[in-house]
């Protein structure tokens, strides 16, 4: 019996049984996997893609709302949301402004004014920043930590172990047994560069081992999201994020809250939701609301150092931006995803949907008596992990109550039953056009899963 309280046999038998169920119900998927392996590295698009759902993949025909549809004909409840691309598929208050755009011409040389009318959004939300963009959140991260190295004249970056901010290389690496900086075991082309060359790493959570690490003076940023949500979650213990403002401002560095995945948590995620106070503010995925967007702002004090520091040639400025970064396109899609879907309407509904769902996986946890726990809910967020209490940091979920395989089955089990999870982090992200039943529908799906777990 492992810590999850599961047997690995048990695990095995369900995998192989619902393999065969998933494989057969999907001719048409399978025929696509035939296919895609010929032409496609790993027979997906993008590498994340590969394996996460069934022994071949699930190739999507269209979603709307909180459902998509396969290829094969199945309709599954959506609690993936495209990994937090949107907060509903193809609604219309989105998508018609976009089919708009497109007719004035998806790309030119010089600014749309919509620029502007997208700072404003943000800021309305968020305080006085000044913002350029990206098209992920890598390089909404990227450009901001060379931003930031400029302006401190430092070269190191800060963040909590096994902290996830997209592929940026100063960023994937991760405290080793003996708590040495080094890269993951699936780091790919990992650089002859010693790893740690220019990041600290400390325990989320810690303020003690922040002061240690920072009063060596060479961290340029501190990056965190503002409550973990790559892996497991760790909520901040009280005090923490205060803690780590005043430490931050004591040793000169910046503070940078990504919001990639925590803007979920509200219609101005957790910075507005918390009253916190960073130097930088990054997201990617949902910030788009589906187009491929991210957006990096700075106080108006340093923005100010930067524009006065990086004057402009006429030819741009080497090592940060590109070509189609802040395109008419992708800012279109922020501008309607802010003012449109990221409304405090859709979030109450969000808090509704997503406590009945945490209370629900809470309630099947405890009537089989399983060491799990569910939530806590973070707005969209709907979690269960295989430990009994919450943690306080990432490091102990990886060490200690990870199962991939556990959770690998219980996602194609929902989804042979016409529930689609999020692949990754035990979690199920909440559409606001979900409705108390298709909530009632999931729960009931895993509460039979469990079930058959413990047979
Ligand atoms: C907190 C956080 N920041 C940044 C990223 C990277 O975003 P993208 O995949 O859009 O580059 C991720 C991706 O999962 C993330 O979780």
């Amino acid at each position: 019996m492992s810590k999850t309280g599961i047997s690995s046999q048990r695990i095995k038998e369900m995998t192989t049984r619902e393999s065969l169920i998933f494989a057969q119900a999907r001719p048409k998927c399978r025929k696509a996997s035939e296919d895609a392996d010929k032409v496609l590295m790993w027979g997906v698009p993008m590498a994340w893609q590969a394996g996460i759902e069934g022994p071949f993949s699930l190739f999507i025909e269209s979603g709307k709302g909180n459902r998509v549809t396969d290829i094969d004909g199945h309709e599954y409840l959506d609690f993936s949301m495209g990994v937090y691309a949107s907060l509903s598929h193809a609604h219309p208050d989105y998508v018609t402004p976009m089919k708009d755009a497109m007719d004035k011409g998806i790309q030119h040389q010089t600014p749309s004014c919509i620029a502007i009318d997208v700072a404003n959004e943000l800021n309305k939300k968020l305080g006085n920043f000044r913002w350029n963009f990206s098209l992920n959140g890598t390089d909404a991260n990227r450009w901001a930590i060379r931003l930031a190295r400029h302006i401190t004249k430092r070269p190191k970056v800060l963040i909590p172990n096994f902290a996830y901010h997209g592929t940026v290389e100063e960023v994937q690496v991760v405290h080793d047994d003996k708590g040495e900086i080094s890269y993951y075991e699936s780091d790919v082309g990992t650089p002859p560069a010693i790893a740690g060359e220019r990041t600290r790493i400390v325990e989320y959570n810690d303020l003690e081992g922040l002061e240690r690490e920072l009063a060596h003076g060479d961290v340029a940023v501190v990056m965190m999201e503002p409550a973990m949500t790559n892996i497991g979650l760790a909520l901040p213990e009280p005090g923490y994020l205060e803690g780590v403002r005043k430490l931050t401002r004591k040793y000169g560095s910046l503070w940078l809250i990504d919001e990639t995945h925590t803007m979920w948590s509200g219609p101005a995620g957790l910075t507005g939701r918390w009253g916190l106070e960073p130097d930088i503010w990054t997201a990617g995925k949902t910030i788009g609301g589906g187009m491929p967007a991210g957006v990096y702002g700075f106080r108006e004090e340093y923005a100010e150092q930067i524009s006065e520091q990086l004057k402009h040639s006429g030819e741009g400025l080497v090592g940060i931006s590109g070509t189609f970064s802040g395109g008419m396109l992708s800012l279109t899609g922020i501008y309607h995803n802010l003012t449109k879907m990221f409304t405090e309407e859709n979030f109450n509904r969000i808090e509704e949907l997503g406590a009945r769902a945490t209370d629900g996986l809470a309630t099947v946890i405890s009537e089989f008596e399983l060491p799990w726990h569910a939530g806590p809910q973070l707005g969209a967020r709907v979690t269960y992990h295989f430990t009994p209490e919450p943690c306080r940091s990432m490091t102990y979920y990886v060490n200690e109550v990870h199962d991939d395989d556990l959770t690998y089955l219980m996602n194609l089990y929902m989804l042979n039953r016409g529930v689609m999870c999020m692949a990754f982090n035990n979690c199920w992200l909440v559409s606001p056009s979900a409705t108390d039943h298709d909530i009632d529908i999931a729960v009931g799906v895993f509460r039979n899963c469990c079930k058959e777990l413990l047979d």
